[in-house]
């Protein structure tokens, strides 16, 4: 599932995003429809829900699924059939915009055939538009901001009397923290966790500090709990969510005093690692600027933290990186990657590139392939510029790289990764990984597929002694550019191993 590799057109038809496999933002999953158990308090009513964005958004779908159930909704996977249709939304580039600009065509066309139904944008690009969406899109009857969630009873009342709704205000304490998410399409393995909320930083390029609001961290205790109750119920992997994962900081109101002082992300990390050591923790993103040693040292003490970070670079030229407001340069990035070569020799390393961000030369785009170069990236994701209105960026500077430069340095970006991702996939050739079973590969149930500690996807023939849930150690015979297929060792031989790797 994770594990797509695909190009995508943008609303002009050129060739714009390219990702392999990261646990922040999942190709596969744009567009996906949300779908659950009937609730015991059914009141007779559908839901449709979809989303798009990155893994953020799709956890907020799990806050507002479960706000819907605790209202007697029901959902479908058919959105004809629906009451209510919502569509949570991303506005990161004009593309991300475009596909739900076509997407409520198709909605208003079933609206047309179901008097009655509500629409409802959701997310990012509600927050972004707020009640602008309303007049722009005549067919929307609610607009719902992300920090708003807990309005909806309101709001859907408010459409049942035939008003349209808005509620986009941003909030600088909502976490949900108290919201049981219920889990939409999950395998029953892997969950996402949302630690924090917002974003302070002012990367120039990005509209999230505006669509998503200021910083805040979520509290330890409920984090801790909702991964011990995820683990109690037979899940083995977590991924703790947020726009800037090393900058969590949780301080204990006066009334919490006595439960302990601040709790940073390392401390955090470890808490959520001694829960049991089969359930793996993962997490995203991580900011170059913030990352620190305590971190890493953090994950090298504990074999269940997952070996895998995801550093975004967007570009390897400090000039560049100054006017996107990054506030670190090519050698304090260089540094921390050295820093996780050092101790953590296992760990792979993703990132996200921006090609053609404005004023770029090509002596600039050269220093991002050759930063390529020097850290081998695992997976990348990676994006031709697109301007954002209202962002630093679109203020102060123009979007001067024609479409079609944009388009050649982004072929050659790509065409650096994809051959820095199968050689990575190569080196794994002969070694022997501990794989969590996820589930079955997509082209046969004879083969079980599951994923290494480094995030990369392996497949290989199912044995009737495992099933999705179990550990196993795979020894890799061949791969495919992003895919390792092997064959589980002997069990016994298993247990000795733990050791060797
Ligand atoms: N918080 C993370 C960080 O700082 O790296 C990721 C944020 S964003 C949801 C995911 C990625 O989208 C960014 O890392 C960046 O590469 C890309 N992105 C953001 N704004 C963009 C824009 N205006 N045009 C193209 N890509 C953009
Ligand atoms: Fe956007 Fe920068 Fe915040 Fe990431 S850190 S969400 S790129 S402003
Ligand atoms: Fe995520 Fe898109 Fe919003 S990437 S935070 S859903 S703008």
């Amino acid at each position: 599932m994770f594990n797509q590799k695909l190009t995508i057109k943008d609303s002009k038809n050129i060739k714009s995003e390219f990702s392999l496999p990261t646990s922040m933002h999942n190709e596969s999953r744009q567009g996906e429809a949300l779908v659950l158990a009937k609730p015991k308090n059914h009141n007779g009513r559908k839901l449709y829900i979809e989303s798009y964005g990155c893994a953020m958004n799709f956890s907020d779908s799990e806050i507002v699924a479960s706000l819907m159930l605790d209202m007697g909704f029901e959902t479908t996977p058919d959105y004809k059939s629906a009451d209510v249709i919502f569509i949570n939304t991303c506005s990161i580039r004009d593309n991300a915009e475009q596909r739900v600009r076509n997407r409520l065509k198709e909605f208003g066309a079933a609206k047309k055939n179901k008097p009655g139904m509500t629409i409802g944008v959701l997310g990012c690009m509600a927050e972004r538009l707020k009640s602008k969406f309303l007049e722009e899109e005549k067919l929307v009857d609610i607009v719902i901001g992300p920090d708003a969630y807990r309005d909806l009873p309101a709001l859907i009342h408010q459409a049942d009397e035939g008003n349209r709704a808005v509620n986009v205000v941003l909030s600088q304490e909502e976490t949900y923290a108290d919201i049981s998410p219920v889990r939409l399409n999950s395998n029953g393995i892997s969950a996402y966790v949302s630690i924090m909320r917002g974003c302070d930083n002012m990367c120039s390029f990005c509209v999230v500090p505006f669509t998503r609001g200021r910083e805040r961290s979520r509290d330890p205790q409920s984090i801790v709990k909702e991964a011990t109750d995820l683990f109690n119920i037979g899940y083995r992997e977590v991924t703790l969510l947020g726009q800037n994962v090393d900058s969590y900081k949780h301080v204990p109101l006066p009334s919490g005093e006595g439960r302990g002082g601040a709790v940073n992300f390392a401390n955090l990390l470890e808490r959520v690692a001694l829960i049991n050591p089969k359930l793996r923790v993962r997490f995203s993103t991580s900011h170059p600027k913030d990352i620190t040693d305590e971190v890493l040292y953090t994950m090298a003490k504990h074999e269940n933290i997952c070996k895998h970070i995801h550093l975004p670079v967007q570009s390897g030229n400090s000039r560049v990186l100054e006017i996107m407001n990054r506030t670190y340069t090519r050698e304090w990035y260089i540094n921390r990657i050295n820093a996780i070569r050092e101790i953590l020799p296992q760990c792979s390393i993703s990132t996200d590139v921006i090609i053609g961000f404005c004023t770029e030369t090509e002596a600039e785009h050269q220093d991002t392939l050759s930063m390529m170069d020097f850290v081998q990236y695992d997976f990348a994701y990676m994006y031709t510029y697109s301007e954002r209105p209202g962002t630093l960026a679109a203020k102060r500077f123009k979007d001067d790289i024609p479409e079609d430069i944009k388009t050649r340095r982004f072929n050659e970006i790509l065409a650096k990764q994809q051959e820095c991702s199968h050689n990575r996939v190569k080196q794994q050739i002969g070694k022997t990984l501990l794989v969590l079973i996820d589930g079955f590969s997509k082209k046969s149930d004879k083969d079980f597929a599951g994923k290494s500690e480094q995030n990369t996807t392996v497949i290989f023939p199912v044995d009737n002694r495992f099933k999705p849930g179990d550990y196993v150690y795979v020894t890799i015979e061949r791969c495919t550019p992003a895919t390792l297929i092997g064959r589980i060792i002997d069990n016994d031989q298993a247990l000795d191993l733990k050791s060797l790797l």
